[in-house]
């Protein structure tokens, strides 16, 4: 038995490291618990990191060979050395998970690579290579994230029928990609094999793709995609998959029922969602409640067993590396008796396609369903001169304000830099901004953020450029 810890972090994720490295700056003695044999967890080793690497360089290949010309700028023989972008792709993972290992030692945090399981509050098993090591301490934090959730009927082989992870992964750029699921997985990564040549269909159940953004975003996004050469079959549900010498046969029918149809792909992905992860942990032994599988935890991070806490994709909430940052660092202040807190309408998402997607605060839909009275402010990218400038002038910007007070609610980019541009109004709405606290504020000329100040002026019907 070792003493002593003040705290051991169950995975080591963006929400587990980030909260390991906070916890030792507050003066705990700090372990963290990581049976990957890489720290980063989902985000940087088969997640947010490897999928926009491939996108950065599957945009620069697309660039050189459909885009440069416009621009004066003179290609040939632009070809794929897939093999190459893959390997850069893994030294830029590799790089940066070492570079967690380095900021662990920096500040002090043990990292002790195994699996972990609670034994009870206070202790935890953490088997290794060879042999076991049980770890004594005041609390322990579970960050131990999500997986891929499965589809009944399509057997996974991350091969033929992949997850993210085989499909940031493939050693050939198939002829026909399949994707189940019109989710941020599914069009992060059918942009970057569709950039590389594949064809690329979408299956989605619901009748529009990103059923949770603003539907405006979702239809705008479904038409830039077709524009790209993807195709969509929407209200339809994959009953089943074999896979054949060449590649995969999928039976779909409408998901309301109807017609049976064949599908053939050379790889189809399987991006339906993620559900947490606990396998292994014991929190059945040791009393800790969930609820369809996440974690229950109050509003201080703290499940119902005393001195056991969770975050990020294991508990409730989106599942994003940020949210589950902003939240190991939240309990871990709790928990040395600091105040903490996140504002859950302040979080944004951004989905990194091109043009980009970015979000934050409610949905129009959202503030229709809550009977609540607001203000559109809407400007086109086409009437930003940096956006045309640049060559990007699809999308717009959306801002959503209380007609009362003006209070920014929401708001909606699809365009350039998206994910940059809501920055500033996640920023805004922390503060209680107002549509016109935005508009007043100056932007530089010529800059995207532009756009951002001309539709807070839009709110009142007072835009200049459009
Ligand atoms: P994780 O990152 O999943 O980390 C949990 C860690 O715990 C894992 O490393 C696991 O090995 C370890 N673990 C589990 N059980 C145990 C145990 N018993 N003992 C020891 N270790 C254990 N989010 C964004 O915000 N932006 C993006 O661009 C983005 N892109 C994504 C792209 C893809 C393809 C995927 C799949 C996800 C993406 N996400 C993105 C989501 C993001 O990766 C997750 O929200 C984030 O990683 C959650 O962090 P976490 O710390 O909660 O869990
Ligand atoms: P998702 O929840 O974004 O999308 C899943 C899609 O699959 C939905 O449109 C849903 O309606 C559809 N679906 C569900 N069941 C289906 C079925 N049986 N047949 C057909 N379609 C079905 O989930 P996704 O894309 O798997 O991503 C998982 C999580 O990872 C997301 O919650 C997201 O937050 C995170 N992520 C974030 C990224 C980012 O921030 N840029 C990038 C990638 C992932």
């Amino acid at each position: 038995m070792e003493h002593g810890y003040d705290l051991v972090v169950i995975g080591g994720g963006p929400g587990g490291y980030v909260a390991a490295i906070r916890a030792s700056q507050l003066g705990m003695k700090v372990a963290c618990v990581e049976m990957r044999g890489t720290l980063g967890g989902t985000c940087l080793n088969v997640g947010c990191i490897p999928s926009k690497h491939l996108l950065h360089a599957s945009h620069a290949f697309h660039e050189a060979k459909h885009g440069f010309a416009k621009l004066g700028v003179v290609t040939k023989g632009v070809a794929l050395d897939l093999n190459q972008m893959m390997s850069s792709k893994n030294e830029v993972v590799s790089g940066l998970t070492q570079g967690i290992e380095f900021l662990f030692k920096k500040n002090k945090v043990d990292y002790v690579q195994g699996r972990g399981e609670i034994l009870g509050p206070g202790k935890v098993k953490v088997a290794l290579d060879k042999g076991e090591r049980i770890l004594d301490t005041k609390h322990i934090l579970i960050a131990t994230g999500s997986e891929s959730t499965p589809l009944p009927g399509v057997v996974v082989d991350e091969k033929k029928i992949v997850t993210s992870t085989g499909a940031l992964d493939l050693k050939k750029v198939p002829k026909k990609l399949v994707v189940i699921g019109g989710g941020v997985i599914g069009l992060e990564m059918g942009v970057v094999w569709r950039r590389l040549g594949a064809e690329v269909e979408v299956i989605e159940f619901l009748d529009k793709i990103l059923p949770t953004m603003d539907a405006e975003l979702s239809k705008t996004m479904q038409r830039t995609l077709k524009k790209q050469g993807f195709s969509f079959r929407l209200g339809t549900k994959v009953t089943g998959a074999k896979t054949t010498r060449s590649g995969v046969n999928l039976t779909v029918e409408p998901a309301k029922g109807g017609k049976v149809e064949q599908v053939e792909a050379d790889v189809v992905l399987v991006s339906i969602g993620r559900r947490p992860y606990t396998r292994g942990l014991g929190l059945e032994k040791v009393g800790v409640e969930t609820d369809r599988g996440k974690i229950k935890i109050n509003s201080h991070y703290q499940t119902n067993v005393a001195g056991i806490w969770a975050i990020g994709d294991v508990v409730d909430g989106p599942m994003l590396a940020h949210k589950a940052e902003d939240e190991g660092v939240v309990a871990v202040e709790l928990m040395s008796g600091q105040a903490g807190h996140i504002d859950y309408d302040c979080i944004p998402s951004v989905v990194y396609t091109d043009p980009e997607v970015a979000s934050v605060g409610r949905t129009e839909e959202e503030l229709k369903a809550q009977g609540l009275d607001y203000k559109v402010g809407k400007f086109p990218f086409q009437a930003n001169s940096r956006a045309r400038a640049s060559g990007g002038g699809d999308g717009f910007v959306k801002i959503l304000a209380d007609s009362d007070t003006d209070q920014v609610l929401g708001a909606h980019i699809i365009g350039p830099d998206a994910g940059t541009l809501i920055a500033e109004i996640a920023l805004g709405m922390e503060f209680g901004a107002s549509s016109e606290d935005i508009a007043r504020t100056c932007h530089a000329h010529p800059t995207l953020n532009e756009a951002v100040k001309e539709a807070a002026l839009a709110v009142e019907g007072r835009q200049i450029h459009a």
